[in-house]
């Protein structure tokens, strides 16, 4: 599938199939995430798979945006590994997740595997269950899995600004 095709085609899926994600397909799925751009190349970027009956257990009762997924990505970063901008002081931290993400996300789509990301969860919560070390935040969540065959778009995968909503050409004189 060619990247346009994919990125018109995927959705958000918010219903999975029972069917288990075959290991090498996540496999893909993390490479993908591993070969993601960072800035200044750091990779502060840190992926934790939850797949176990217990895990899934636990995620679930976090964030109803968990769905009924049989795996779910957690992304977060090691901020101290993080560029940060000399200018502005920001941490590249969750851009780089997020650039992470959307490489899994989409590489998921050319798998035949949907996703979801989710960023409706309590962090604080997600780090006690999980035991997250206190010097990696959490940015979103991704849960993966094959659709299930009544999965549908939801309505907003369709409603998308116009380019002229959100591109301005600026002309310097
Ligand atoms: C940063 C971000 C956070 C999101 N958080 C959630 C979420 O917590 N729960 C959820 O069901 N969908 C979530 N979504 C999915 C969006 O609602 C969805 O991408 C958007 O409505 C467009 O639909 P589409 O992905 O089907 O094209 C999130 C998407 C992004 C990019």
């Amino acid at each position: 599938m060619n990247i346009n095709q994919l990125i018109l085609e995927r959705y958000s899926v918010r219903d999975f199939s029972d069917h288990m994600i075959e290991p090498e397909k996540l496999d893909k799925i993390l490479e993908a995430g591993r070969l993601a751009p960072t800035a200044k190349n750091c990779q502060p970027h840190r992926v934790f798979v939850l797949s176990s009956d217990q895990a899934i257990k636990t995620i679930r009762e976090i964030t109803p945006s968990a769905y009924n997924a049989p795996i779910v990505l957690m992304i977060g970063a090691k901020t101290s590994e993080a560029w940060i901008n000399p200018y502005s002081h920001h941490s590249s931290a969750e851009m780089d997740a997020s650039i992470v993400t959307t490489h899994m996300m989409l590489t998921a789509w050319e798998l035949g595997i949907g996703s979801v990301w989710v960023c409706w969860f309590d962090v604080e919560r997600i780090k006690k269950a999980f035991t997250i070390p206190n010097d990696i935040d959490i940015f979103c969540l991704l849960p993966i899995g094959y659709p299930a065959t009544s999965c549908v778009t939801s309505r907003n995968h369709l409603n998308r600004k116009s380019l002229a909503d959100i591109v301005s050409i600026i002309e310097v004189k």
